[in-house]
């Protein structure tokens, strides 16, 4: 898939069919996400891999979706403060760092075939208890991975000219 498509195919994806992610298809998503670039190359972050079988109690309380469940793997993205690059004027570049790495992991799926959903919405005190999140770590994005069984819709975005200002 060449990049331009690549980025028109992703889409959030809300119904998931029950087929495993291929192992090597999930090695070659992480090692996006270890490639991701990061602010001075602190690299604050680590991405828990959950297989969710037999889990979906626990992954209720993180975010109360069905096809939240019904995906086979959830990947959470985690900061770690204490690693992350502070500009002058005290700005952490912690949750810029991890979305980075996620859209990494997301573009990455896409080219694999499989589905993904940014997730932000959830609990974080479930999410620390069910992701196994350590100490010095916080839980930032989570993402569902698997096949789609829904199809993308229209992207609704503004018009470019509204979002983009040029200063010549
Ligand atoms: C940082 C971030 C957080 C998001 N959190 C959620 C979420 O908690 N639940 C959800 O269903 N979608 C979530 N989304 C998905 C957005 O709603 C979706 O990307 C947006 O509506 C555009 O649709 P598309 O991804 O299909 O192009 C999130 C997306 C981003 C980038």
């Amino acid at each position: 898939m060449d990049f331009p498509e690549l980025i028109r195919r992703r889409y959030s994806v809300r119904a998931y069919r029950p087929e495993p992610v291929p192992e090597e298809a999930l090695a070659r998503i992480l090692e996006a996400g270890r490639l991701a670039p990061t602010a001075a190359n602190r690299q604050p972050f680590r991405i828990v891999v959950l297989h969710t079988a037999g889990r979906q109690e626990a992954l209720r309380r993180v975010y109360a979706r069905d096809w939240f469940l019904q995906a086979p793997i959830v990947l959470c993205v985690c900061g770690v403060p204490s690693e992350a690059w502070v500009r002058k004027d005290g700005r952490s570049h912690l949750d810029i760092d991890a979305a980075i790495v996620m859209d990494h992991l997301v573009l990455a799926a896409t080219e694999e075939g499989l589905g993904t959903c940014w997730i932000a919405n959830f609990d974080v005190d479930a999410a620390r208890s069910v992701f196994e999140v350590r100490p010095g770590e916080v839980p930032l994005l989570l993402t569902t991975l698997g096949y789609a069984a829904d199809r993308a819709g229209v992207k609704e975005r503004r018009q470019l000219d509204e979002l983009v200002r040029r200063i010549d």
